[in-house]
């Protein structure tokens, strides 16, 4: 079944760019009629390319994210989308605080409840204490775990 699935993260340079090439290769690799992007609850990065050391370790991981530019997350994009997966318990907050619509707000889910079920756990910003391997392995988990859960 076609699925439409953005990641959000707060300025859409570091995690959430990596979750969608993390789908994204999912998607081509498993001939899935799903379509995936990303966006930011803030808008100060966008336009912009992502995050050099995101860059770095998708290409060591054999995730290309070079092609994308930062957005900032807009209100229809909750009803464009089916599922929105944020990154920590700060991005779920502000995409919920653009809904008004309980039918709508079930479409937010925290990414790694998925490979980490009910415990509501974030994937940490990177952005000034670093950490991208470790932040791609957790992401890089929530993504299969949610492929499979949507698959099977
Ligand atoms: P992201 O990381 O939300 O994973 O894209 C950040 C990027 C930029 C900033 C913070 C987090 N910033 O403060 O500019």
């Amino acid at each position: 079944m076609s699925k439409k699935v953005l990641m959000v993260c707060l300025g859409n340079i570091c995690r959430s760019p990596l979750a969608h090439g993390i789908l994204q290769k999912e998607i081509t690799a498993r001939g899935l009629d799903w379509e995936v992007d990303s966006a930011g609850t803030a808008n100060f990065h966008s336009g912009e390319a992502p995050d050099i050391r995101s860059v770095k370790i998708g290409l060591s991981r054999g995730v290309d994210i070079r092609d994308q530019k930062a957005r900032g997350l807009v209100v229809a994009d909750i009803t464009h989308y089916d599922h929105i997966l944020a990154m920590d318990t700060e991005n779920y907050n502000n995409i919920l605080s653009l809904v008004d619509d309980g039918h709508l707000s079930a479409k937010v889910e925290m990414l790694l409840n998925y490979s980490h079920p009910g415990q509501n756990r974030a994937v940490p910003d990177p952005y000034y204490s670093g950490g991208f391997d470790y932040v791609f392995d957790m992401i890089s988990e929530g993504v299969q775990a949610f492929v499979l859960q949507h698959t099977s």
